[in-house]
C-alpha cells in the first residue's frame, strides 16, 4: 500500500523550541530503540511511523545500537524513510547516537573520533540519508578525553553530516564542560537526552538548571518507564509486553515489577482516573509541564500507543494538591 501523509497532521501537534536554538521539535517524539529490530514485524512498524507523522510527530530517535541487532531499527527507518517519507524529508528531524558498543575490537565503542566518525558513517548507510539531523554521543567516556569527542561531533557538523549536536546521560557537571568546549568550537550543544519520569529524577538535581542557564534543551527518554507507567502490567504481565518479551538490551524485565512498584501505580492510576487521562497521557503529561522539557520520546509497540500517548498534551496542567499527592505515591 502506497502511504500519503495525513494533509491535517500538523493541526494539533505542539513545537517548542530547543533552548535559545533556532530548531523546534514536538513535544511527543517517537523513539526506535525496542520494537524495530528485524525481529518485528516490518508492517507493524510502518504503520506505527505513518501515524506518528500523520499527528506531527516529526522527531524519530535512534542510534547505532537500536535493533535487534545493533543496526536492525536504523536498516527498518531506511527502509521506511524510501517507501513513505523520502518526499517529506525536509519535514522531518531525525537523530542518531554513537557512544555504545556497536563492532568488535577497540574502536567500536565509547568516544574517540575514530569510532564517533565511522559510526555516523555507517548509521546514514543504514537509513540511506546523507545527513542526520541531530547526532548524540550516547554517553559519557570517562577514558577519551571529553575535547576529543567534542570535536569529532563538530566534525561531523563541518562535516555536513549532522545538523546539531548532542549528548546524552551525561552528568550536569559533565554536561557543563561540554557546553563550553563546544561553544569554543563554535558547535552550541542542541540538546541534552536525559533519563526522566515521575520514578526517575535525577535531572531536577542541576541538569535542568544547566542546561536552562546556557539555553540548551531538553529531552526525555524512558517516561514510561518502558510500559510501567501505563494501565499495562496492573493486572499481571501480558504475554504480548515488553517485560515478558526477554529483548534483552536494557529492555524492561519480569523482576522490575515488584508489588511495591505496583501498587504505588495502582495509586498513580487513580489520580489520572480523576483527571480524566489514561496514565500513560498523565505520566507523559507530567514531564511536559516543565517548560524546559523540549520534548520527550515515546516508545511504541503499535500504532493505537502513539495515538493514545500524544493525547497528554491536551492537559499537561496540575494543581498543586495533583502535585502533592504524586510525590507522596511515587518518590
Ligand atoms: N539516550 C538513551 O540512553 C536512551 C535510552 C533509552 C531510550 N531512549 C530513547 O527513548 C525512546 C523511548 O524509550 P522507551 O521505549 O523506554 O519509552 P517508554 O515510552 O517509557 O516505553 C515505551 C513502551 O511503553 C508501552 N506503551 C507506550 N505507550 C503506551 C500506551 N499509550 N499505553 C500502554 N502502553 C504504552 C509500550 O510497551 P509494550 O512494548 O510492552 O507494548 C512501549 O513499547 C527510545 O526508543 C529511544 O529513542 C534513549
Amino acid at each position: 500500500m502506497s502511504y500519503t501523509a495525513d494533509t491535517n497532521r500538523y493541526d494539533s501537534m505542539q513545537y517548542r523550541r530547543s533552548g535559545r536554538s533556532g530548531l523546534k521539535l514536538p513535544a511527543v517524539s517517537l523513539g526506535l530503540w525496542h520494537n524495530f529490530g528485524a525481529i518485528d514485524d516490518y508492517e507493524k512498524c510502518r504503520t506505527i511511523i505513518q501515524t506518528a507523522f500523520d499527528n506531527g510527530i516529526t522527531h524519530f530517535d535512534l542510534a547505532n545500537n537500536y535493533g535487534p541487532p545493533p543496526g536492525g531499527a536504523e536498516e527498518t527507518f531506511g527502509k521506511i524513510f524510501k517507501q513513505d517519507l523520502k518526499p517529506h524529508r525536509d519535514e522531518i528531524i531525525v537523530s542518531s547516537k554513537a557512544g555504545y558498543g556497536m563492532w568488535q575490537g577497540p574502536y567500536g565503542d565509547w568516544g574517540s573520533k575514530k569510532y564517533i566518525v565511522a559510526s555516523l558513517d555507517q548509521s546514514l548507510k543504514r537509513m540511506g540519508l546523507e545527513y542526520v539531523d541531530i547526532f548524540y554521543h550516547h554517553r559519557p567516556d570517562p577514558e577519551t578525553p571529553l575535547e576529543e569527542t567534542m570535536a569529532a561531533l563538530d566534525l561531523m557538523v563541518r562535516q555536513g553530516k549532522a545538523l546539531y549536536i548532542g549528548i546524552s546521560n551525561y552528568s550536569s557537571t559533565e554536561t557543563q564542560k561540554a557546553i563550553e568546549v563546544l561553544n569554543a568550537l563554535g558547535t552550541p550543544l542542541l540538546i541534552h537526552q536525559a533519563k526522566y519520569s515521575v520514578l526517575v529524577r535525577w535531572v531536577e538535581e542541576g541538569l535542568l538548571d544547566v542546561l536552562e542557564k546556557n539555553g540548551v534543551g531538553c529531552i526525555a527518554f524512558s517516561s514510561l518507564a518502558q510500559g510501567v507507567l501505563t494501565n499495562k502490567y496492573l493486572t499481571g504481565i501480558p504475554a504480548e509486553s515488553r517485560a515478558a518479551s526477554e529483548r534483552g538490551n536494557g529492555a524492561l524485565e519480569k523482576n522490575a515489577l515488584t508489588e511495591d512498584i505496583l501498587n504505588r501505580v495502582r495509586k498513580f492510576n487513580e489520580i489520572a482516573q480523576q483527571r480524566g487521562q489514561s496514565m500513560a497521557q498523565m505520566a507523559l503529561s507530567w514531564v511536559l509541564k516543565d517548560p524546559r522539557m523540549t520534548s520527550l520520546i515515546i516508545g511504541a509497540s503499535r500504532p493505537e500507543q502513539v495515538t493514545d500517548s500524544i493525547q497528554c498534551l491536551k492537559n499537561y496542567s496540575f494543581t498543586n494538591d495533583e502535585l502533592e499527592a504524586i510525590e507522596t505515591i511515587l518518590k
